[in-house]
């Protein structure tokens, strides 16, 4: 059929909703935008802003890089406060998901969101894909904190190390014999004997080999965890709406996940500007909270908003 012709008005989306039992929704940055965090790649976004001031990237996305992580981590240390989970109040958009859980048409919330909005109002069935600030993990032992363990670090601006790590490397160094150094090499050929040391760029980190902590969430070059594919592979049997609220869809592989389900499956795009690259059935374009306000207000009683958190 040609879906977009099948279905394309608010009252299609009421009714499709309505219907539906096995709700996936997808959202991102644009749903907390109103609670006071930015998103992204608006012009008012987070990259727009690390591009004007001093940090100096080649490129905004590199704030979330896991190779740039390595090599500078105090870049993302000197910012992370600024987007550590704070004393927010869930939007309109959060209470909606909660809303579908409450009316068990959920199936699941696949949020690109850290900020931990989705938990403060209790949804459940949830995935984090790109992690959260929750847990912490040494990029050399893999050991997991809690994150709590590197709270005082964000907010001072500090590196954490793994204290594991740290306390086998001073042991370490207490037993290592002192280094051989070759003199003639030294005196002879000193330049050539630094650049052993050199990475292909030339240039060796002050971090380089140290233990650094990182926070769980998911950085450009790692993968997302293994339970966003199984739970992808046994939600798509299940599902049968797509509701995607603010997100631009830009990054992979969450931004798959709208043509990995089957196409017999109506999609409905709740967004404040237009998804050029996705075909949607239903695209309602606007301000999310007042379109789900909307969507409820049609819906009738039992799809009230739950009432927000006392902070
Ligand atoms: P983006 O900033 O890319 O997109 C946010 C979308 O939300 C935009 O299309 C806006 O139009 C829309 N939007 C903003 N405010 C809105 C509002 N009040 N109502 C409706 N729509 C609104 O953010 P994401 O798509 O979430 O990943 O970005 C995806 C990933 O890119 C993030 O998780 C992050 C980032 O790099 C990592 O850091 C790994």
């Amino acid at each position: 059929r040609d879906k977009l012709e099948a279905y394309n008005t608010v009252d299609d989306a009421v009714a499709l909703i309505a219907k539906s039992k096995k709700i996936l929704v997808l959202t991102g940055a644009g749903v907390s935008t109103s609670c006071g965090i930015p998103d992204f790649r608006s012009p008012t976004g987070l990259y727009a802003r690390l591009k004007e001031e001093h940090w100096e990237l080649d490129d905004p996305q590199q704030m979330f890089d896991l190779p740039y992580f390595k090599e500078k981590p105090n870049v993302f240390y000197s910012f992370a406060k600024e987007i550590y989970p704070s004393n927010f109040v869930p939007s309109p958009c959060h209470r909606f998901v909660k809303m579908l859980e409450n009316n068990e048409k959920l199936l699941r919330n696949y949020t690109q969101n850290i900020d931990g909005l989705f938990e403060q109002i209790g949804v459940k069935r949830m995935l984090n894909c790109h992690g959260s600030f929750a847990t912490a993990s040494c990029l050399r032992c893999r050991t997991k904190f809690p994150g709590s363990a590197i709270e005082a670090d964000v907010f001072a601006s500090r590196v954490p190390l793994c204290p594991l790590c740290t306390a086998i490397d001073e042991e370490k160094a207490k037993n290592a014999p002192p280094p051989k150094k070759s003199p003639e090499k030294w005196s002879a050929n000193s330049k050539a004997f630094e650049d052993d040391d050199e990475d292909e760029m030339g240039f060796v980190s002050e971090w380089e080999g140290k233990p650094l902590v990182k926070p769980d969430i998911v950085f450009f070059g790692e993968m997302l965890s293994d339970e966003f594919d199984h739970r992808l592979l046994e939600d798509r049997e299940e599902v049968d709406l797509l509701i995607v609220i603010g997100t631009s869809l830009r990054v992979s592989p969450v931004s798959q996940i709208v043509s990995h389900l089957p196409h017999s499956i109506p999609q409905i795009l709740i967004n404040r500007d237009p998804v050029g690259h996705a075909n949607f059935d239903i695209v309602l374009l606007g301000d999310g909270d007042t379109i789900v306000k909307h969507l409820c207000s049609k819906l009738g009683d039992s799809f009230n908003l739950p009432a927000p958190p006392v902070p």
